[in-house]
């Protein structure tokens, strides 16, 4: 007969759930290996969630995709609403991300990763109805001194004297994009370095909120699904972050208005993912300043992660070898 203890740990997701779920991110990666530099960024995807969706479906738990790949119609594999997990654990809302740089990985570049969050059941915002959030990531030295209502300017130099730093010698990660340009030039004028990045802005915000990382913060509009799996990424890093919402149009702003969000608010990172027991996980596809890529050594794949933990608040570096023999076709070895 069960304990009252384990009946305890079922219904709340515990530590092992974390390293279940980075056998999804592992395998997502993997299979992505032979569509780096393709060209190809459906090919990539598919092979990745396909992969990811394989290895969930052996986890212990009752999981609810909240951020997935769109639309059930448009995506048939990790859509929203979708139930994964073998439905005997503990009832979770989860962000999936098979590949956070689908066109890095498609045109052979760097800092591609495979991404997993998860959070208690009903905890996640599904902010899934508008596409863009306006974000800004730091440390948490930038708790209760930073603003992402303010002038850039503002924050840098309060940033800068909660670190004990210079504004010179802060390095800001913006994804490099046209809509980015005010922005791009005040961090310069207020003197500040900007690290502009040609996609994935969940790396950039947890290198901007980690310990003895080289960057000191992340901003701008990058995805909304992204702005949820970066905050249950930041609760176990106990940084700072807010999200506005930043609809493209009326039709857009009126779509997250019905599904109740609220386009004015600033969302602080307990509003993003509320409740104290996320879990991130994320492998490299390709090597970046996080997470090398999946190298081949011999008969050996091997992988590298992070595993974080919101209630302990642990990061924990997962290398893997994995036997090619188990992973590729008998014509590939
Ligand atoms: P995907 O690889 O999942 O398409 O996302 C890459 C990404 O750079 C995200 O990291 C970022 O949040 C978003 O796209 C930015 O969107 P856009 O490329 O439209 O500016």
């Amino acid at each position: 007969m069960m304990s009252p203890d384990s009946e305890i740990l079922l219904e709340h997701p515990d530590r092992n759930l974390a390293m279940e779920l980075v056998r999804a991110t592992e395998a997502a990666a993997i299979r992505a290996v032979p569509w780096i530099g393709r060209g190809d960024k459906l090919g990539a995807d598919g092979a990745a969630v396909d992969a990811m969706r394989a290895f969930l479906g052996t986890v212990n738990f009752d999981g609810l995709v909240v951020i997935g790949e769109g639309e059930k119609d448009a995506a048939p594999m990790l859509f929203n609403g979708e139930a994964v997990g073998n439905g005997r654990g503990p009832a979770c809302d989860i962000a999936v991300d098979p590949i956070d740089g689908t066109s890095l990985t498609a045109a052979g570049r760097q800092n591609a990763l495979s991404v997993i969050a998860v959070s208690e059941r009903g905890t996640m915002l599904d902010a899934s109805s508008v596409f863009y959030m306006d974000k800004i990531v730091t440390g948490p030295e930038g708790i209760g001194v930073i603003d992402i209502r303010r002038p850039i300017a503002e924050n840098l130099r309060a940033l800068a004297a909660a670190k004990n730093k210079d504004v010179g010698d802060l390095r800001v990660a913006v994804l490099d994009r046209p809509r980015h340009e005010q922005l791009i030039a005040d961090i310069r004028e207020a003197g500040a370095g900007t690290r502009l990045m040609l996609d994935g802005d969940v790396a950039g915000g947890i290198n901007a909120a980690r310990y003895e990382s080289r960057i000191d913060m992340c901003v701008g509009i990058g995805g909304s699904p992204e702005g949820i799996t970066t905050a249950c990424a930041i609760k176990a890093l106990g940084g700072f972050m807010q999200g506005v919402l930043a609809p493209r149009d009326d039709a857009e702003r009126a779509r997250g208005e019905a599904a109740g969000l609220d386009l004015d608010k600033v969302y602080g990172v307990d509003d993003l993912v509320s409740g104290d027991n996320t879990f991130f996980v994320a492998t490299g596809v390709t090597d970046g300043g996080l997470v090398q890529g999946v190298r081949r050594k011999g008969p050996i794949i091997r992988t590298d992660s992070i595993v974080l933990r919101s209630r302990s608040g642990t990061i924990r570096r997962v290398q893997a070898d994995h036997l090619v023999e188990k992973w590729l076709d008998e014509a590939d070895r």
